[in-house]
Formats: structure tokens, sequence, C-alpha cells
């Protein structure tokens, strides 16, 4: 499933985080990347003890917890502390997939990663290219979002950022293990949740709001993994 998460982030932190990220100490994206990734890979990053990176992440962490779209989307076990990167004359990041296992920076507790987050810093007309080219089975998506609005995707995806050929794409990025590993099984009850809200808001005294919300549950308890 491909989900954008509108406005995680209001336009107060949008602009606070745009501050620091440009004074802060920016070094070259392969730092991070694995023996495919580095290849294709060409952009900056803030390395993952930066201290802009953490305080920057920890505001986009509290905002997504309160996120109901996203806590039902990507029912979140753990999430890797956000990270940042740009993009400018023509930098990009070729087809690649992201790794499946990540160290959680400082601990040495690994996750999986199910679902890659993109949360957008700068605004579209601010720089051309730079767009995130996500192929899934329906074909090649094309996504570039408002500043301060995010993009969920399967971590399993072929995925790139095309050059960016004039100003610059500022972003977070992240990964996260979801409580329910299968992407199918996800989206049946992310469809589920949608449905019942939506049934819940026209129909409050309907019977079948708490027997639907009871299926949710008992499915959520049969597949999820803690
Ligand atoms: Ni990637």
């Amino acid at each position: 499933m491909l989900l954008a998460i509108p406005n995680v982030l209001t336009s107060a932190q949008v602009a606070d985080a745009r501050r620091l990220l440009e004074q802060a100490a920016w070094i070259d994206g392969k730092a991070t990347a694995g023996h495919q990734g580095a290849r294709v890979k060409d952009n900056q990053q803030l390395a993952v003890d930066d201290p802009t990176a953490r305080q920057i992440g920890s505001v986009i962490l509290q905002a997504l917890s309160a996120n109901p779209l996203f806590m039902s989307a990507a029912l979140p076990l753990h999430i890797l502390p956000p990270m940042f990167n740009r993009y400018s004359g023509g930098q990009t990041f070729g087809t690649h997939v992201d790794g499946s296992i990540r160290i959680v920076p400082g601990t040495g507790h690994r996750i999986r990663t199910d679902l890659s987050c993109t949360l957008f810093f700068a605004e579209p007309e601010e720089y051309d290219g730079g767009e995130l080219i996500i192929e899934d089975t329906y074909g090649a998506k094309s996504v570039k979002l408002p500043a301060g609005h995010m993009i969920l995707y399967p971590s399993t995806s072929l995925h790139q950022v095309t050059p960016v050929t004039r100003g610059t794409r500022l972003c977070s990025f992240f990964w996260l293990q979801s409580m329910i590993r299968a992407d199918t099984q996800r989206s049946m009850l992310f469809d589920m949740d949608v449905a019942i809200q939506r049934l819940g808001a026209e129909k409050p005294d309907h019977p079948s709001v708490v027997q639907l919300t009871g299926v949710y549950h008992n499915l959520l308890r049969l597949w999820a993994e803690m």
C-alpha cells in the first residue's frame, strides 16, 4: 500500500526544522548506503547521531504517534530514528531496494523494515525533479508532496529519486517494523478500519459497528507479532 499522510507537521514546525537543517553538518549520503545502493546514490545526509537530526526526529515521532491515519495504516511496532537528506545540482538516487534489516543506532537492536517513510520539507515548486518513483505491482508511481506531508510505502518496493535539476529537495526518511509483517494483511486491516470509522460516523448505533470492531481486533490479535 502506498499512502500519503497529509499535514504530519504544521507549517511552523516545517519552518523551524528548515532553519535548523540549513545550519546542520551535511555529509556524503554514501556513508549509510549498502553495496548496491552506494553505486547509484548521490546525495547528502545528516549523520545518524547528528544532534539536529535527533531534535527534529523527535518532533516527527511525536507528531506521528498522535496521527490516527498513520497509526491505522502502519500499525507500527518499532520506528527507526528519522534521518535527513538533501539533493541539489543534479543529485539523484537511482533504483534500489532498502535493506531488509537495520540496526537501531547505538543499541544493536535489529528491526525489520516493513514500511519506508519520506517526509517532505521543501515545497514542490521550490525544486525541479526530485520525484520519488515507487514501483509496485500496479506500475510506477511518482510522488512529490507539499512540505509537512509524508508518503508511506512498502520497503519491499524498488524505488528511486530522480535528479534534482533546480533548487534543493529536503526530506526526512526512515523505516519502521509493523506489527503486521505482510502488506496484504496490513492493507486489509486499514481498509476495514476506515470502513468501520465511516459506518460509526454515519450510523453510530448500528449493531454492526461493534461487531465489525470486534472482527478487526480479532484479526489484529491473530496476525500481530510483537
Ligand atoms: Ni530507499
